[in-house]
This record gives C-alpha cells, sequence and structure tokens, in this order.
C-alpha cells in the first residue's frame, strides 16, 4: 500500500498514476483567453475583436510568445510586428490591456483574466496590430537624427567626449522608438499632424545634448514652434508608458529651457 494511493472508490491507483492524472488536471486549467484586435482592409469589412485560447502549460512567458504561438499554431493571418525579442528594436509595441507596452518585454498577465491586446491608440491601422508609422518616422527625420559635426572636425579618427559630456546622453540614447509614449499623450492623438510628440521630442533633445554637435542653436530655432513642442502640457503619460523606463516628458522640459535662456 506504501506505493499506491486508494480512491474512495477502493479502486487502488499507483502513485505515479495519480501524479499523471493531477499534472493533466493542472494543464486543462492553464487555458488563457486573448482577445485580440483584428482588421484587414483589403478584405473589406470593420474591424473585430477574435477570441483564442492558449494553453499557458506549452507558451513562453511573454505577451510576444503566445502571439507568435497563436500565429504558428491556431490562426496564420494574424499579423504584428516583432523582432529582437528582447526589447531593443522596438517593433513589436502594442496596448495590452489598456497600456501600451512592448509585447516583448510584457509578462502574460494571470491565466484567470482575459487579454485584450489592440494595437497603438490613435494611429492608422496597416493590419491587425500594424499601425503606419510613416508620420511618427517623417517626424522623427525632421529633428535631424544626426551628428552635425563641427567645420574642420577630422572625420578619419574619433570623434571624442569628456566622461562628463558623455553621461549627458545617458537616458535618451537608450530610446528604441517604439512609440508607445507619443502614442499615450493625448496632445499627440489630437494634433500628430503638427505636435512631435514625446518620443520624437526626446530624440531632438538627444543631438541638442551632444557636444559634438555644431547646429545646436537651429536645432533650437528649429522646434520654437507652437505645435512642434509647446502642446506639450505636461501631462507625463509619456514616461508613465516608456517600456525602457525613459523620461521624455523630462527632455521636453530640458528642451523649453534651453528655449528660455
Ligand atoms: S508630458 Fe507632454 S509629451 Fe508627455 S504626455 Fe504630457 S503632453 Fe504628451
Ligand atoms: S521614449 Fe520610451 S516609449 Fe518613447 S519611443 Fe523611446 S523607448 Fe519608446
Ligand atoms: S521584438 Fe524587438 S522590442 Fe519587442
Amino acid at each position: 500500500m506504501a506505493a499506491a494511493l486508494r480512491r474512495a472508490s477502493g479502486v487502488v491507483v499507483p502513485r505515479t498514476s495519480a501524479r499523471v492524472s493531477q499534472s493533466t488536471s493542472a494543464a486543462a486549467q492553464r487555458i488563457k483567453t486573448f482577445e485580440i484586435y483584428r482588421y484587414d482592409p483589403d478584405a473589406g469589412g470593420k474591424p473585430r475583436a477574435q477570441k483564442y485560447e492558449v494553453d499557458l502549460n506549452s507558451c513562453g512567458p511573454m505577451m510576444l510568445d503566445a502571439l507568435i504561438k497563436i500565429k504558428n499554431e491556431i490562426d496564420t493571418t494574424l499579423t504584428f510586428r516583432r523582432s529582437c525579442r528582447e526589447g531593443i528594436c522596438g517593433s513589436c509595441a502594442m496596448n495590452i490591456d489598456g497600456t501600451n507596452t512592448l509585447a516583448c518585454l510584457c509578462a502574460i498577465p494571470d491565466v484567470s483574466t482575459k487579454t485584450k491586446v489592440f494595437p497603438l491608440p490613435h494611429m492608422y491601422v496597416v493590419k491587425d496590430l500594424v499601425p503606419d508609422m510613416s508620420n511618427f518616422y517623417a517626424q522623427h527625420k525632421s529633428v535631424q537624427p544626426w551628428l552635425n559635426t563641427k567645420p574642420g572636425t577630422d572625420q578619419t579618427v574619433e570623434n571624442k567626449q569628456s566622461k562628463e559630456e558623455r553621461l549627458k546622453l545617458d537616458g535618451l540614447y537608450e530610446c528604441v522608438l517604439c512609440a508607445c509614449c507619443s502614442t499615450s499623450c493625448p496632445s499627440y492623438w489630437w494634433n500628430a499632424d503638427k505636435y512631435l510628440g514625446p518620443a520624437v521630442l526626446l530624440q531632438a533633445y538627444r543631438w541638442l545634448a551632444d557636444s559634438r554637435d555644431a547646429t545646436h542653436k537651429e536645432r533650437l530655432a528649429f522646434l520654437d514652434d507652437a505645435y512642434k513642442l509647446y502642446r506639450c502640457h505636461t501631462i507625463m503619460n509619456c514616461s508613465n508608458a516608456c517600456p525602457k523606463h525613459l523620461n521624455p516628458g523630462k527632455a521636453i522640459q530640458a528642451i523649453k529651457k534651453q528655449l528660455a535662456h
């Protein structure tokens, strides 16, 4: 009897079988429901929410793992962007249970809840979870996100900074341009055609803060505009939204401060 359990019916079950049966029922309890925004403009029809059930016992721990599993095993038509799966490329940004985040850095919420997945808010949708980033990228290009070196700089050798100068770029260069911040900003929702938004302004400040750049004045003059910069009303949604824990609201304040002096 030591190696067996006795059921109420009196049937003797070996211990190993009992364990298998317990783990099978535990497995059955790990089914998680995801409700995902679907929209295919080429197919016509309106956007809709589609439910998928995934067994978390055979799925990785992050939201991107669940999406990849759904695409590989349930519905190959589900469309989303991803590349690095480690928070570096910024391409898997989406809205998960009401929060803008990177799917690869977002743990799958508790199995007992239904998780809703939408594209980044207030963006045109190309398909399913893929937003149209054209305007965002054009705005990024408009702030000249590159180093304009001083005339006479020797381009054949390293362009060095002091440790103190380099430190000023911390908290700025890490931005992965995911747009989680800009698409959580009410000012950007309503004026995305004219307001640059927190992500692009943080990028603009990254070059303003670079000791090697020769176009500081021109960069500030470009930003000194009622819409491009001053549509920021310091609501700070942007800084709360950043999955890389950066502070675009603070960068915007720094630009305003430089313009005020
Ligand atoms: S601080 Fe400025 S950029 Fe950030 S959410 Fe508020 S209005 Fe938008
Ligand atoms: S500041 Fe943060 S949220 Fe905004 S684009 Fe960069 S990484 Fe994404
Ligand atoms: S896949 Fe690259 S940031 Fe998520």
